[in-house]
């Protein structure tokens, strides 16, 4: 099936959506975008995704785009697939105008989605785990903000790539780790599940609340606290979260071997409570 698009309210393949080369997205990155998986027709963590695009679009000043309309949107292009294993993708960015750096005074918003069928690249390699390496975190300070400036995301997973690994962990001068180019990082220490607090070191993870929510009410002791990179040698487990990724273990960082043999119990716990609540909410219709 081919991807379908929506540009400002209209459906059409996505094959053929033309964006002006004087937009600001092209041209600055001057915009926002979500990924949202689709199990069984049904947008998962839905409202969860369009508030962290409020956020978002706030943050960067963009106003006037109606949420509850792009919602519609996604669900009217989900229905014309008809669409079941797939994931959405929603940019807006602050539209096109004679380029300069200051916002223009009248530029309309380029509001852009589109669905495609997800065929799951992570099936074994969430039961065998993935290798990682680790790259200085040369991003801004605003990573709370899901902007699409991604370069140093693009230039840290192509260096991943090149090692032969599935992600890249960014970690700060004093060797806290914030997160992978496109994931949520995960450890346990001393029986607890570590992660970053949020900040805007870190994007605010969908799939991380969810695990953190997950992790409460299996009662797995949990501490919203950096890893750093000296206290990789002690750690027992630890796994990537994402939209696409959901739970993903890490067998070796670096030089680093995090396990031999299989994915540690707390993972694989977090890894069948999240299958739980995806399956329960595909089967209900969506929340
Ligand atoms: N990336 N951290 C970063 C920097 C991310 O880009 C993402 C998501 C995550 C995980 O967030 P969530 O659980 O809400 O997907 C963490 C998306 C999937 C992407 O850029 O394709």
């Amino acid at each position: 099936m081919e991807p379908i698009a929506n540009v400002n309210g209209r459906r059409m393949p996505l094959a053929e959506v033309r964006i002006s080369p004087l937009d600001r997205g092209f041209l600055f990155g001057d915009s926002v975008y979500e990924v949202i998986r689709v199990y069984a027709g049904q947008p998962f963590l839905f409202d969860e995704h369009l508030r962290r695009l409020g956020h978002s679009l706030e943050s960067i000043r963009i106003h006037g785009i109606d949420l509850e309309q792009l919602r519609k949107r996604v669900l009217d292009t989900i229905a014309a697939g008809p669409f079941r294993e797939a994931t959405v993708y929603i940019q807006v960015t602050r539209g096109a105008a004679p380029r300069a750096h200051g916002f223009p005074n009248d530029a309309t918003p380029f509001e852009f989605l589109y669905v495609r069928e997800f065929e799951d690249p992570y099936v074994e390699a969430r039961k065998q785990g993935v290798v990682v390496i680790t790259t200085p975190d040369v991003r801004w300070d605003r990573c709370d903000i899901k902007s699409t400036n991604l370069l140093a995301n693009v230039l840290a997973m192509q260096a991943a790539k090149e090692a032969g690994a599935t992600e890249a962990l960014f970690f700060l001068p004093d060797g806290t780790i914030t997160e992978g180019t496109h994931t949520s990082f995960f450890g346990v220490l001393g029986g607890k599940l570590l992660t970053a607090p949020q900040s805007p070191a870190i994007l605010p993870g969908i799939t991380r609340s969810l695990i953190l929510r997950i992790a409460a009410e299996q009662e797995i002791p949990v501490r919203e606290q950096t890893l750093r990179l000296q206290d990789l040698p002690r750690v027992s487990e630890l796994f990537l979260t994402g939209t696409t990724s959901e739970v993903l273990p890490i067998e070796k960082v670096d030089q680093c071997v995090i396990w031999e043999g299989a994915p540690g119990e707390v993972t694989r716990r977090l890894q069948r409570g999240y299958e739980r609540v995806s399956e329960r909410d595909a089967a209900s219709g969506g929340v």
